[in-house]
């Protein structure tokens, strides 16, 4: 078992298969992208799914989700998925995306084993899509989308973040348009995790803020903690239900206390945390001839030292080096 200080153990393994991606969304990425990371530096698929096989026959991961970067991005996505699907015992899998192909692999990744995906959309509105994301592919998520709930790949999550300005008065239409077409959203705070370091406190949409905007046209209830369990959304019944509205509070009510999660980035590092400023180093261990017993030595050492919170809110936080896009989020 992966277990930390605290007591916490992680049963939840989110595997970034690569750093790049196709959109530049302003809260993670530059307009000119980054610097990638180079091929040789990136797992093979081979040994993403022999991690993923130690994880999850040695170290008590149930749980896998693919994410990046952009994992639709990666040309080996539907076989590592299948080949995940046929470990024993299966973990639960799921992808976060951002949509754009989605319409065309749903099916294979269906077939393949994938239970279910997140997509990304922050607004309704394709102008303010191009301006948030720096592409005009509002369209192509929106079919991915839908695609994804007719290959079955459900519930479809949409994760939204608002950004003060640009889309912070659309949590009602969201929510409204979620809710219509059976998706399941959740609104994200916006996190100092973008390679540009603009993020500021002062500045964010908080959950205070999101709910207090949803109220103006919802009747929200809140679930109780039974039901939150691990999850990092607190979620609402709206109108009663049998609809549900979640909103992850990173940074105003971070949910460190009952975390579960461990993190692979796409050049085999391992990460206690999404705001570590430390990792583990498993590539290296596989590439000189590392046995399963020793990778998972490794992994428990890394995820022993885990701290007991992100610390946000502590004056001396420091933004880790690695943007979201890099670490896998
Ligand atoms: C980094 S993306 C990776 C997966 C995929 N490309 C996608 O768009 O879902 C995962 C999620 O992180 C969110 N995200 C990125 N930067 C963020 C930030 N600074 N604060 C909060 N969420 C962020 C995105 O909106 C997306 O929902």
């Amino acid at each position: 078992m992966l277990l930390d200080t605290f007591g916490r153990t992680a049963t939840d393994l989110r595997v970034s298969l690569t750093d790049r991606c196709n959109l530049r969304c302003t809260y993670c990425m530059p307009e000119e992208g980054l610097q990638w990371l180079g091929k040789p530096d990136l797992l093979t698929d081979d040994e993403i799914v022999r991690l993923i096989r130690i994880a999850v026959t040695d170290l008590g991961i149930t749980e896998v989700r693919f994410t990046g970067g952009e994992p639709l991005l990666r040309p080996g996505l539907v076989g590592i998925v299948e080949r995940v699907a046929a470990l024993e015992p299966r973990p639960q899998m799921s992808l976060t995306t951002n949509g754009i192909g989605l319409e065309r692999t749903a099916p294979a990744l269906k077939a393949a084993g994938l239970d279910r995906v997140n997509v990304s959309l922050d607004t309704l509105r394709p102008e303010v899509f191009q301006q948030l994301t720096r592409r005009k592919r509002h369209d192509d998520v929106l079919r991915g989308m839908a695609a994804a709930r007719e290959a079955g790949l459900s519930p479809v999550k949409v994760n939204a973040v608002l950004m003060p300005g640009l889309n912070d008065d659309e949590a009602p239409d969201l929510l409204a348009w979620a809710i219509e077409h059976d998706y399941e959203l959740r609104f994200i705070e916006q996190m100092p995790l973008d390679a540009q370091h603009g993020w500021q406190r002062d500045g964010m949409i908080t959950a205070g803020d999101i709910l207090q905007s949803l109220r103006t046209r919802f009747d929200l209830t809140e679930e109780g903690a039974d039901e939150r369990g691990s999850a990092p959304a607190e979620r609402w019944l709206v109108d009663g239900g049998p609809h549900r509205v979640g909103v992850i509070a990173s940074v105003t009510r971070p949910f460190c206390r009952a975390c579960d999660r461990t993190r692979l980035t796409a050049d085999g590092q391992v990460r206690n945390c999404l705001f570590a400023r430390e990792e583990s180093d498993l590539r290296g261990a596989l590439r000189d001839g590392a046995s399963d017993a020793e990778i998972v030595e490794r992994w428990k050492a890394a995820m022993w030292g885990k701290k007991a919170g992100a610390g946000l809110d502590d004056p001396s936080f420091v933004q880790p080096e690695r943007p979201m896009s890099a670490i896998g989020g």
